[in-house]
């Protein structure tokens, strides 16, 4: 079992599959961004390595992440390589959702089991503003096709000063008979944002105390669940939930490790330049990645430095999926 020294057990492996994505969503990658070089993703054998050195050591879990992990053209083979490895027991993916509506049945019976898409407005103009593609239709197409598929489905819309009531409302009024989990994100900085996220962002807590004000009840949260604290209501078909990582205690609870796409590990999303795992990967080397793994963990720190003003060296959440 992968521990820290504060007791915080790691069930949950966030796997980078590409740091290339054809949104350019204004939060995370700026207009006219260009990515630096052409770096080499982790191949399908690497991955199975490294699917099955982290499940050796206890994780039960993993998230398939980006950029935009449907761009890998070997999406639905990495899906069932680690569906099939020893141990883990839920497999997951966060995508912008645009290649769904021909991707789910496959992901589906590949043995992807939930999804959660980056769904930031229900308004096609402002979908397109935010996202910079005006593509709200096939990404909802493709969200209809991942519920038929049977996958359990959230969404993510990322909480900015910019968000209205009335997409509030939108979104809920959506949540009535949609049995998906619609979480909001507090905006996070990162090192390519500027000024946005001065201008952009806001707490949760108004969000929070509305919720709690119109019936919403909260609901306990699972062993190798994410970050978000989710409500229910017995009026709606589905829950909403908050991603409050400026909130204090936030990392008391992390449970999740972070590979790369090029194969280095990131002790959390907002810390070092990630450290190399990828010799020992290429070699196929399990034994030699939990060894590495476990000395490892001794290094992480106890919580993010959103707090100091700082976010480490992650310019952009495409870079690590989030
Ligand atoms: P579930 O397992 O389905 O609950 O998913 P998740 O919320 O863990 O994954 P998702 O990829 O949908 O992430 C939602 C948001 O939470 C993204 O903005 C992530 O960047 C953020 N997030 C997830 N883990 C962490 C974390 O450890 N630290 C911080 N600061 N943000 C995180
Ligand atoms: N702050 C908060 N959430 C972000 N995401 C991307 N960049 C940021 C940011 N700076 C979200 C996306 C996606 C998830 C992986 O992370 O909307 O849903
Ligand atoms: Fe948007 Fe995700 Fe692409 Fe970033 S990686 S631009 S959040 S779709």
């Amino acid at each position: 079992m992968l521990q820290d020294l504060l007791g915080r057990r790691f069930y949950y492996l966030r796997l980078s599959l590409t740091e290339a994505c054809n949104f350019r969503c204004q939060y995370c990658l700026p207009d006219g961004y260009q990515p630096e070089g052409k770096p080499q993703f982790l191949s399908l054998d690497e991955i199975s390595t490294v699917a099955q050195a982290f499940a050796g050591l206890g994780t039960q879990k993993i998230r398939l992440t980006g950029g935009e992990p449907t761009l890998r053209k070997d999406i639905v083979d990495i899906t069932s390589v680690c569906a099939e490895v020893e141990g883990i027991s839920l497999l997951t993916m966060t995508t912008h959702g645009g290649r769904l509506a021909k991707l789910a049945k496959p992901l589906a019976q590949a043995g992807l089991q939930q999804v959660n898409v980056s769904i930031d407005s229900l308004d096609p103009r402002q979908f397109h503003a935010i996202t910079g593609q005006n593509k709200l239709g096939h990404v909802l197409a493709g969200l209809d096709a991942a519920l038929d598929a049977g996958l359990l489905v959230k969404t993510n819309a990322v909480l900015m000063n910019s968000t209205t009531q009335s997409t509030i409302n939108q979104f809920l009024q959506w949540l009535k008979d949609k049995p998906i989990t619609l979480r909001f994100i507090e905006l996070m900085q990162t090192g390519e944002q500027g000024h946005f996220f001065v201008n952009q962002h806001v707490r949760a807590h108004s969000v929070k105390n509305w919720l709690l004000e119109t019936g919403w009840q909260p609901i306990k949260r699972e062993i190798h669940a994410g970050p978000a604290q989710e409500f229910m209501h017995e009026d709606y078909a589905g829950k909403v939930g908050l991603i409050t990582p400026y909130a204090n205690g936030f990392c008391d609870t992390c449970n999740r490790l972070r590979v790369s796409a090029t194969g280095k590990l990131h002790l959390c999303l907002f810390s070092e330049s990630g450290i190399d795992l990828r010799g020992l990967i290429k070699e196929g080397d399990v034994a030699g990645l939990q060894a590495k793994l476990k000395m490892l963990i001794s290094k992480k720190a106890p919580a993010h430095l959103l707090h100091e003003g700082k976010s480490g060296a992650t310019k952009n959440l495409a870079m690590l999926g989030g």
